[in-house]
């Protein structure tokens, strides 16, 4: 039969011999060639419906024609010239257009760097420089980036420990509220108070309440399986924060930008953060982050404290504005929360129909589907998520794993039902074949993490 991947299948190969393993998560041969809106071209000419987003970095589409004239007229003008030393016009365009956007009506303030790992980075300086304490505390299955700092502050795979030691001192770990984790006999409450149980055992322990600088959460956990944190437990943690003069921030770089059916995934919730970090669809996955924080703790460090050459650079700032737009002019958010509904509805059917599948998490266009051995025993199957994978990828769907067994969800938000309802018809048939036995597929390499 013919190989329908050969291209790809001969460059991985090329690629096992020049490019460091530690460089990409292996899921399969897939060399990408092209894109456009929500539709993938691999360097064999097949084509996919992606229902990723190049890890939601393309909330508005692929080669999306507005950011794409943005890009060719900026490079034609400037591509580069160092913002670390003087500002181009796009820094405070995107910089006002960011404090708008963002919760909070407090004066704040902007910075920008090349990735979601140096945002985040970021926040353990400013908590630190602000407070003028040391200990930032994150939250287990947490995904912040591989930096030295943003990596101290995660707690998602010991791929991101090993050989590495010692981290970023003075960086500890709350466990997570999970609520796939509540018992059957627990209400939400009992569970919350499960929780923020384990938490406070630790400030009676270990952790001294005065030396905690900052507290850094995804409001929805996306690489740890795509979580919600509870309500009640979030308003709990960020009474803390206020009570303890704590420095409060959130990683939105996932969630953030309409993923989540609301702008930020902060607005799931009704607090407003002193600092937030995007990145990724910020400039349609050119490399862009930003800091968004409360002018008082914006203003604790000095340059060049967070300087970087390209940090700020004018065709990224150009994609971003241009991005930004895009999702307010064609109401991205409420797209992502009424597809998401529509695509929520779908998953649960498919639920209903195959034990395989433990839960569905799914926050506007955004989410996961867990499969799992047992619904009783929870344990999680990730041989039939790899196989499953592989078949959606070997029939025209993108779609990868979060910690080895979550079926990531995130299409482009600009996705037409029909590509949406055509993804769903091969994923249907994907789990029939699972139920029946027959995906006969080897996984002959270690898939994910
Ligand atoms: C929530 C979250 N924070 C931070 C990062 C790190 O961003 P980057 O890969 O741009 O450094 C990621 C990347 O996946 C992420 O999902």
């Amino acid at each position: 039969m013919e190989n329908k991947f050969k291209k790809s299948n001969e460059l991985y190969k090329i690629a096992n011999d020049v490019y460091a393993p530690t460089g990409q998560i292996y899921f399969f041969d897939l060399v990408i060639d092209s894109g456009e809106g929500s539709i993938i071209y691999d360097i064999d000419g097949n084509e996919y419906i992606d229902l990723l987003s190049a890890a939601s970095s393309t909330n508005v589409g692929h080669k999306n024609p507005k950011v794409v004239e943005a890009i060719k007229t900026q490079a034609e003008k400037l591509i580069h010239y160092i913002p670390g030393y003087f500002h181009n016009e796009l820094i405070i365009d995107v910089s006002k257009k960011l404090i708008d956007i963002t919760p909070g009506d407090f004066s704040k303030k902007v910075l920008f760097s090349n990735s979601g790992s140096a945002a985040n980075d970021a926040i353990i300086k400013f908590s630190r420089a602000y407070t003028g304490k040391k200990i930032v505390l994150s939250f287990t299955g947490s995904y912040h980036g591989t930096t030295y700092g943003s990596m101290s502050l995660s707690a998602v795979s010991l791929n991101m420990r090993r050989k590495m030691n010692p981290i970023v001192p003075e960086v500890e770990y709350i466990k997570f509220p999970n609520l796939y984790e509540k018992y059957d006999n627990e209400t939400e409450k009992e569970f919350v108070d499960r929780y923020w149980g384990y938490f406070t055992d630790m400030l009676k322990t270990h952790i001294p309440v005065d030396d905690i600088a900052g507290i850094i959460i995804e409001p929805i956990q996306a690489d740890g399986g795509f979580l919600k944190t509870p309500v009640e437990y979030m308003n709990r943690l960020y009474e803390f924060t206020r009570k303890n003069n704590i420095v409060f921030s959130v990683d939105e770089i996932n969630q953030g930008l309409a993923r989540s059916g609301k702008m930020w995934s902060i607005d799931h919730f009704n607090i407003k953060p002193d600092i937030l970090t995007t990145a990724k669809s910020l400039a349609s996955g050119m490399p862009l982050s930003a800091i968004i924080g409360k002018s008082e703790i914006m203003d604790s460090l000095e340059a060049p404290a967070h300087v970087f050459t390209t940090a700020g650079n004018p065709i990224c700032l150009a994609a971003s504005k241009s991005t930004i737009e895009v999702i307010e002019d064609e109401n991205l958010v409420e797209r992502s929360r009424d597809l998401g509904e529509y695509a929520k509805e779908k998953f649960n059917k498919l639920k209903d129909k195959h034990k395989v599948i433990g839960d569905v998490r799914i926050f506007g266009l955004n989410g996961g589907i867990e499969l799992v051995k047992s619904r009783e025993s929870k344990e999680p199957d990730y041989e039939s998520a790899g196989k499953l994978i592989t078949y959606l990828k070997e029939n025209g769907v993108l779609m990868i794993t979060v910690n080895g067994n979550v079926l990531r969800f995130q299409p482009p938000l600009i996705i037409s039902k029909h590509e949406l309802n055509k993804s769903f018809d091969i994923i249907e048939e994907g789990f029939r074949l699972l139920e029946k036995g027959s995906l006969n597929i080897d996984i002959d390499k270690k898939i994910g993490w």
